[in-house]
């Protein structure tokens, strides 16, 4: 084999299949040997609850070549090939942004921007095996095995999402690496001792319509965050983020889909039973699928949550991380302006006065606005296929993505309530009206009820449609995961 068609080829011969020459790396291949088993032994505690030695149809990264990158084939779930996996090096890189930009990239960490960069990474590598966590419950209630294929598919990606961070920590950071990689298997999502870092990543994902909210719209975020960091000027950074976004791409369609066939299903369902009239939800629900207005509302609580994890509005750790040329903007290798900021603005939608209203700010401290600016366009995107499908039935109704006011935590708008249309109410107000814009008891009660397991081959549960093509395209009636 010659070196050109090597590059890509990952070595499995050994405990951890890699790209990255750990054969040759004595040092940081027995530290990560080392931190294995405790993987293992979190991935059995805290991964999916049961069908560990299931035979699912999985596929397994076999070289970062965009184009036939997968292979599919049964595995048990603790026996996945969870590899250390870079792009290949771009030759001559420069570093794209900040005040370094045009620079080569480093190979190696910038020791000033040293701790910067270790959270940045430890920050990334928490929310990997907290979605892992969040999950673990929901084979139990799988509306159909090639969904169950699915949550597994990115249950065992996040781990290795995990793995890609881990790598970094342990070959880059030395003794303090080391430490911050046990902690990401000791920290719990949800735990009130010991939580994941962010927020959204302490919530529950109860049910199979939070689970498709979660991977299409927090997963989403995780698209923009490793879009932000594959533009670093660390390379090996960069080189790691550029082959996740890969398998990120799945997670999303995984969420997307997911809420396109729930819609499908409760249109389809509405029209035999001759229902014109979405806010007709007792007869809807009795037709065992879910009503668009609790849709709406499941929507309504995961957008809002996710919002939060781009931070403030305004922030000097943003700025410092782009000065520093650690974490670029969305697409930074596409934008034309002189990529370092220093006299620009943007407008940042802010409180003032009482009023929400856009200011213009210094463009290096609005660079969380602007990630999440960019976050909302591409959120919508998948909203308006949502509603060609609502509209398809000519049923009225569209699903909207609150206005990013509403049922906020952190930012400008974490001190004011606001309704899904940024209008402002007291806090008396919002009580009164929070189960009309977020899932009630009665809602989750109902949704509860649908969750009931169809684990037979080529069936589906009540409430959700059939995907239109199978995974690897499968026939409709493959058996995406042998239940053992
Ligand atoms: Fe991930
Ligand atoms: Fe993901």
């Amino acid at each position: 084999m010659n070196v050109a068609t090597s590059i890509g080829k990952v070595d499995y011969d050994g405990l951890i299949p890699n790209n990255v020459g750990l054969g040759e790396d004595v040092r940081v291949k027995r530290a990560l040997e080392k931190w294995h088993p405790g993987y293992i032994d979190w991935w059995k505690d805290m991964g999916p609850e049961g069908f560990q030695e299931s035979l699912v149809y999985l596929r397994t990264a076999v070289s970062v070549d965009p184009k036939g990158w997968a292979k599919f084939d049964y595995v048990k779930m603790p026996d996945y090939k969870w590899g250390i996996l870079l792009a290949p090096q771009a030759e001559g890189r420069t570093i794209p942004f900040g005040a370094h930009a045009g620079e080569p990239a480093w190979q190696e960490v910038p020791g000033e921007y040293r701790a910067m960069l270790r959270r940045l990474i430890v920050i990334q590598g928490d929310t990997e095996p907290a979605s892992v966590e969040q999950q673990r419950h929901l084979g139990k209630t799988a509306p159909s095995l090639y969904d169950l294929r699915n949550l597994f598919q990115v249950n065992v990606e996040e781990g290795r999402h995990l793995w890609a961070m881990v790598y970094l920590l342990q070959k880059y950071f030395g003794t303090d690496g080391r430490e911050e990689a046990e902690a990401l298997l000791q920290r719990r999502s949800g735990d009130a001792d010991s939580p994941r870092m962010l927020g959204a990543f302490n919530e529950k994902t109860p049910d199979w319509l939070s689970f498709f909210m979660f991977t299409y719209f927090t997963d989403r975020d995780g698209k923009m965050q490793l879009e932000a960091l594959a533009q670093s000027g660390f390379d090996p950074l960069s080189r790691t983020c550029r082959f996740m976004l890969t398998e990120e791409a799945h997670h999303m369609f995984v969420g997307e889909t997911g809420v396109t066939r729930v819609i499908q299903r409760t249109c389809e369902a509405m029209k035999e039973a001759g229902i014109t009239d979405p806010f007709d939800i007792a007869r809807v629900r009795k037709l065992g699928v879910i009503d668009l207005p609790t849709i709406q509302k499941k929507a309504n609580l995961h957008f809002s949550l996710t919002l939060d994890l781009f931070g403030n509005e305004i922030s000097t750790n943003a700025a410092n991380a782009f000065h520093a040329g650690l974490k670029g903007r969305y697409r930074e290798n596409r934008l034309t302006d002189d990529h370092k900021l220093e006299s620009s603005t943007y407008p940042v939608l802010r409180l003032i006065d009482g009023k929400i209203q856009n200011e213009d700010a210094p463009a290096l401290s609005a660079l969380n606005m602007r990630l999440r600016d960019d976050y909302v366009n591409d959120a919508n995107v998948g909203v308006g296929r949502w509603n060609k499908v609502i509209e398809s039935f000519g049923i009225p109704f569209q699903i909207k993505l609150p206005h990013v006011a509403f049922n906020r935590n952190i930012g400008e708008f974490s001190k004011v309530k606001a309704d899904v249309d940024g209008k402002q109410m007291s806090e008396a107000e919002w009580q009164s009206h929070r189960s009309d814009f977020l899932p009630n008891d009665a809602d989750k009660v109902f949704i509860e009820s649908l969750m009931q397991p169809q684990y037979e081959t080529g069936k589906f549960a009540s409430w959700i449609a059939p995907p239109k093509v199978g995974i690897d395209n499968k026939p409709g009636e493959f058996e995406y995961v042998k239940i053992a």
